[in-house]
């Protein structure tokens, strides 16, 4: 049965936006990245979901297949982001099976919540290779299709497609430091950082590279941990302007638009996406 489109996506987008068009994105299997795979898929693209885990992978790939007839998702599980080998063996077989790889989206990402007092060096490090080295090795893996993908697809062109796109999924928190998320605030700082050099040395190829910042978004793995531990349920709300938590379906709307032709001319930034909330309070 077909997801309701309001869950993850907004009505305002065209349907076919992403026709023949490939995703492969790491963490796709989770609250976020399943959220943003689902729109990419409903608006006409293939997808290839990579995951630690094979059955959370593989029924992740099988769900989103639902929701638009034809939809083609692979999901290969097994594959960790530190591993570059098995990362570049999944972005060769998504390109047999599926013919390209068109956008890319970083989403893999390791988290808990602890003081630096209880950070032993190998935890810091732990976060760090997930999620700064694990979107390094994801750039090295897949970039050589992204640039085939904007060279067959030059901007303009005549059906008004771009190819070629990054986007990794950052955070707020290194804006203003964050307490008991020491480790993930230096590793999210470097993904923003590696974004702008892609976007430099690449942009000349027609590639675009961004990163999409998500505030405190209700129902994700790392808010949960965070909420329990920062904030009390009665002043949940109260760094966010917006005077609401984000949803999953806000991160994808943003995602849609910067991958989509409407963000030729967005490159190498970051598009928060929090409601205000990190200008106060880092947003907790
Ligand atoms: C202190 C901890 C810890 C904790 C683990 N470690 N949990 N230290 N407090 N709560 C330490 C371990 O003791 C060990 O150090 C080191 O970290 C590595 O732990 P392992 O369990 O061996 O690592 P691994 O199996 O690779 O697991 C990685 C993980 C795990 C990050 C620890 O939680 C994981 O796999 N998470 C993936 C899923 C996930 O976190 N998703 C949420 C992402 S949310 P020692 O010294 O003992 O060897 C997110 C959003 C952030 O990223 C922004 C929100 C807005």
């Amino acid at each position: 049965m077909a997801v309701p489109k309001s869950d993850y996506l907004s009505n305002v987008w065209a349907n076919g936006i992403f026709a023949n068009r490939v995703l492969f994105i790491t963490g796709g299997a989770g609250t976020i990245g399943s959220a943003q795979t689902r729109a990419l898929v409903h608006l006409g693209a293939d997808a290839c979901i990579i995951g630690r885990n094979v059955k959370k992978t593989e029924a992740a790939a099988e769900e989103i297949a639902k929701v638009r007839n034809g939809a083609r998702v692979i999901g290969i599980g097994g594959v960790d982001v530190r591993d570059f080998e098995s990362l570049k063996a999944a972005a060769d077989r998504c390109v047999k099976e599926l013919g390209a790889i068109d956008y890319v989206v970083a989403g893999a990402a390791g988290n808990f919540v602890a003081p630096i007092s209880a950070l032993s060096p190998n935890a810091f490090k732990t976060v760090m290779e997930i999620d700064t080295i694990g979107t390094f090795n994801t750039i090295k893996a897949t970039i050589p299709y992204l640039v085939e993908s904007a060279s067959r697809n030059p901007n303009p062109n005549p059906s008004g497609f771009t190819g070629g796109r990054f986007l990794s999924v950052s955070a707020t928190f290194h804006y203003t430091g964050m307490p008991l998320q020491a480790h993930v605030s230096a590793a999210k700082a470097a993904i923003d950082s590696l974004m702008a050099s892609v976007a430099l040395e690449y942009g000349p190829l027609g590639l675009t590279a961004n990163c999409v910042a998500p505030g405190a978004i209700e129902g994700t793995e790392g808010m949960e941990r965070l909420a329990s531990n920062l904030v009390t349920a009665a002043d949940k709300t109260r760094g966010v302007p917006a005077g609401r938590w984000g949803s999953v379906r806000d991160i994808a709307d943003a995602t849609v638009f910067v991958l989509s032709d409407a963000g030729n001319y967005v490159n190498g930034t970051t598009v928060v996406v929090d409601g205000a909330g990190w200008r106060r309070q880092g947003g907790l």
